[in-house]
Formats: structure tokens, C-alpha cells, sequence
């Protein structure tokens, strides 16, 4: 097991968004983390990477046990080393080109010679298909294309895990099949993926795996083939079945 998240709470003063979720990621697992607005899928993501703090949990990453709660930031430097996070809105900065976007985090954080960093980008600009545009900026690129550059910029720190969280919904339904193509090429290369997500096809036909969750509660998890033909609770049909009609 490379990745065993237990137990993960939540709650912003009154509310409580995540009531205890666990789950297991085998190295080259693609999980679908599904589940109505609201019912807390960015927030636990989030409490992965420390960009929220959980109030409990644990994850054991790689043999080695970390406490969500009470980690050091010397542990969630290590955690994020290993990790790379995509967001729904890209977060490039847009008065620097592609290249720059994607090499910042070598040589500031990285502290890599220029030289060094500008092929590593490329290489992972080229493997997301936008080696071409390397000194165009932000706003010079597609939606598409921008998300594309933040999966490169993820790329580059060889991260053994990477988080997308929505990462195809502030899109134009035209550009979203590029994003998609890129993340189904990752998961055949055997990248291990956590992805939030509202696609049904990559739900079903790309991830091995889905979370499904409701109101801060895991409702069911398992393979994703048993999932969309034999879910085993009525609020995973009920959310398939009303996904499904959604789209007629
Ligand atoms: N920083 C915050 N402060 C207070 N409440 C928050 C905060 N972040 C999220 N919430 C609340 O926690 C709940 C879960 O939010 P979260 O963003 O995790 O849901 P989600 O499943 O990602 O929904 P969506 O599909 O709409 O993105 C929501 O009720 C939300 O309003
Ligand atoms: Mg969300």
C-alpha cells in the first residue's frame, strides 16, 4: 500500500464537512473521488496536502506515518515533495510565461540551476503536448492549454502522487477532452492519481477506483466497475442514475 489515509475529520466551527474518511491508494491507482456539491471531496483533498489542517486523521504515505492534525511543517514539506496539486483554476501566474511557470518551482524552491530546470520543463511540456508555447503567457493560452502548463508545473518535482481537483470544470466543453487525454496518459504511464471530478467517463473508464461521498461520509468505495454496475447503496444509484440523466 503506498498511500492509507484513516479517519479524516473536518469541521469549520459549526459545520462538520468530513466525518471520518478513509482510504487505501496502491501505487498506480487512479481514484475517482465522486459525490454531490458540498459533501466535503475538496476539503479532505485538501487536508492531504495541508492546504486545510485537519482536526484528525492519519496517513501513512510510503511506510511512514504522518498525523493530518499535528504534523510538523518539516513533515508536510517531505508530504508535499512527494505530491503535486491541480486546481480547477489553473493558479498560473500570468505575468510569467509557460517555461517560467513550470521552472519557478526548481529553482526557487528546488534551488536548481536555470539550465537544469528548463529541460526538466520541457520534458514535462512536451509530455503534456505544449512544448511549443513555452514563452507565451497565461492569458495568450487556451483554458485547456493553461491547465495543461499546472499539470506540467505538477510534473516537474516527479511527484509519486498527484491531486486534480476539478480539474476539467472551469472549462469550455470543447477544450475538456485535451485535458482528459493528458490525465488518461498519465494513469497508462502509471502515475498514481487522486482526482475530484464531475467527468463520468473518466470515472468509469480511466480510474480503478472510486470514493464516493456524501455529506462528509464515505458512502461506498471500491473498484470502479463494480461501483457503476453494481452499486450497493441507494444513494450511489441514485447519484448515477440522476448523473446519467443530466446528460440526455
Ligand atoms: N474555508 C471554509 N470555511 C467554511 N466552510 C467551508 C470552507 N471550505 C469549505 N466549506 C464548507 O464545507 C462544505 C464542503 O465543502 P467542499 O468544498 O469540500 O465540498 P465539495 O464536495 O468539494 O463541493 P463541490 O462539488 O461544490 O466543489 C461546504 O458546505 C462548504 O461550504
Ligand atoms: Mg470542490
Amino acid at each position: 500500500m503506498m498511500l492509507e489515509i484513516k479517519n479524516v475529520h473536518k469541521r469549520f466551527e459549526a459545520l462538520e464537512v468530513l466525518k471520518g474518511i478513509d482510504l487505501n491508494v496502491n501505487k498506480g491507482d487512479v481514484v475517482a473521488i465522486l459525490g454531490p456539491s458540498g459533501s466535503g471531496k475538496t476539503t479532505f483533498l485538501r487536508c492531504l496536502n495541508f492546504l486545510e489542517r485537519a482536526d484528525q486523521g492519519e496517513m501513512v504515505f510510503d511506510g511512514e506515518r504522518f498525523d493530518l492534525h499535528a504534523a510538523s511543517r518539516a513533515d508536510v514539506a517531505r508530504i508535499r515533495k512527494k505530491t503535486a496539486f491541480v486546481f480547477q483554476n489553473y493558479n498560473l501566474f500570468l505575468n510569467k510565461t509557460v517555461l517560467q511557470n513550470v521552472t519557478l518551482g526548481l529553482t526557487v524552491a528546488g534551488k536548481m540551476k536555470k539550465d537544469q530546470a528548463n529541460e526538466i520543463a520541457v520534458e514535462a511540456l512536451r509530455r503534456v503536448g505544449m512544448a511549443d508555447k513555452l514563452n507565451n503567457y497565461p492569458a495568450q493560452l487556451s483554458g485547456g492549454q493553461q491547465q495543461r502548463v499546472a499539470i506540467a508545473r505538477g510534473l516537474v518535482s516527479n511527484p509519486e502522487i498527484i491531486y486534480f481537483d476539478e480539474p476539467t470544470s472551469a472549462l469550455d466543453p470543447e477544450l475538456i477532452g485535451e485535458v482528459l487525454a493528458v490525465m488518461r496518459q498519465l494513469a497508462e504511464e502509471g502515475m498514481t492519481m487522486l482526482v475530484v471530478t464531475h467527468e463520468m467517463d473518466f470515472a468509469r473508464h480511466v480510474s480503478n477506483k472510486v470514493l464516493f461521498m456524501a455529506d462528509g461520509n464515505v458512502v461506498e468505495s471500491g473498484p470502479s466497475q463494480e461501483f457503476f454496475e453494481h452499486p450497493q447503496q441507494e444513494r450511489s444509484r441514485e447519484f448515477i442514475k440522476s448523473i446519467l440523466e443530466a446528460r440526455k
